[in-house]
């Protein structure tokens, strides 16, 4: 597919202060526009960024039917930009967009629109280790009709910002309370896919734990408020002696690539690797027992979030300070040294893109 490109001729970017950015403020020069129309996708274009206009009757503001995705490039040197897992961020597009009967992207159209956005804003790719482009690509039915039904056309952009870390906390531990009040995802429901009502859906929670001083909320299971699920901004992990235990995916969790990541890892390194059904019991018991030796969380906004406190139904887990955040340090140097090309990457993760010799003069 061909894209038609439009520069921009004032860039905002002298605008921008690098040394003091927060998570998705602010958004780079260029973004990437195509519509699904009559069965394909046409009209791909990458232009200036800015408002969009639609119709109040687009189907997306009535019924929901809106998907996105959450990817990082890193600077790398001068000249490259590793895209993580690029591949993998497509395939849970598309497999979000099954979900809620959206049309699915080729993966070479995804790419090249990637590609080509970071060879034109390169320079909006912070250059502060912790700091990367965040990458926002969005589905949303476009249609002007309000019957409850499948959209007929579709928008699709992609949008970068550069970020900081997601959580003020940076890389000091978040808190987390479960709730018996609200749940996240019932299987069967969307839980697993990246749509936007699952987080529309979680503001009230995660204000209510706000309130409470927490900084999210950890959602447990739908139907017996039992099995620990996720934390809605990242997947959890518990290292509990020398293994590494996170919830299995099952319908209701994201499948998190960072979370595939730090499962790839962690039996790289030889430590025992669970996926499965853990209660919230566990947890504490194994506080009890002197096993449970970190929690975190894994999310690409969030990258690796040591996690310090837990709370559920009145009780208090407190981790030692001693026991935040070395494994979880271990992970996150991991995880960063491949994203910004300072380890070696042996199962390819990254997706080097070179900026374009004509683009840098
Ligand atoms: C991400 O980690 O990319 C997400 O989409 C989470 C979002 C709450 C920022």
């Amino acid at each position: 597919m061909n894209i038609k490109i439009t520069q921009t001729d004032q860039s905002r970017i002298s605008e921008i202060d690098f040394n003091n950015l927060q998570f998705g403020r602010v958004f780079s020069d260029h973004m990437f526009e195509m519509v699904y129309r009559d069965g394909k996708w046409v009209d791909a274009e990458i232009k200036p960024y800015g408002p969009i206009t639609f119709d109040p009757s687009m189907m997306a503001l009535h019924y929901g039917q809106a998907i996105f995705e959450g990817m990082k490039a890193y600077y790398a040197d001068d000249e490259t930009i590793n895209l993580f897992r690029p591949m993998d961020h497509h395939k849970r597009l598309n497999n979000s967009a099954k979900r809620l009967c959206m049309p699915e992207i080729d993966e070479s159209v995804f790419i090249d629109a990637l590609e080509k956005l970071l060879q034109l804003d390169y320079k909006w790719v912070p250059k502060t280790h912790g700091h990367a482009l965040y990458i926002r690509p969005l589905m949303f039915a476009s249609e002007e009709y309000i019957a409850a039904t499948v959209s007929k056309e579709y928008h699709f952009y992609i949008i970068t910002s550069p970020v900081a870390a997601y959580y003020k906390e940076g890389f000091n531990p978040v808190s987390l309370t479960t709730t018996n009040e609200y749940v996240r995802a019932a299987k069967g429901g969307t839980g697993e896919a990246k749509a936007a009502g699952n987080y529309g859906g979680s503001l009230l929670p995660a204000i209510k734990a706000q309130e409470e001083g927490y900084t999210q909320v950890l959602w447990l299971d739908a139907k017996e408020h039992k099995y620990v699920e996720e934390v809605g901004t990242m997947n959890i992990f518990f290292l509990m002696g020398d293994t590494v235990v996170t919830p299995e995916l099952g319908g209701t969790v994201l499948p998190g690539i960072t979370r595939r990541s730090v499962l790839a890892l962690a039996k790289e390194w030889n430590l025992n690797v669970e996926e499965r059904k853990i209660t919230i019991e566990e947890v504490f018991e194994s506080h009890e027992n002197g096993e449970l030796n970190e929690v975190f969380g894994a999310g690409t906004a969030a990258v690796i979030s040591p996690v310090g406190l837990i709370h559920h139904n009145g009780k208090t887990i407190t981790l030692d300070q001693e026991k935040i955040g070395p494994f979880a340090k271990k992970m996150f140097d991991a995880i960063t040294g491949i994203q910004y090309g300072n380890q070696t990457d042996p199962h390819s993760w990254t997706h080097p893109v070179k900026v374009s010799s004509a683009v840098l003069s």
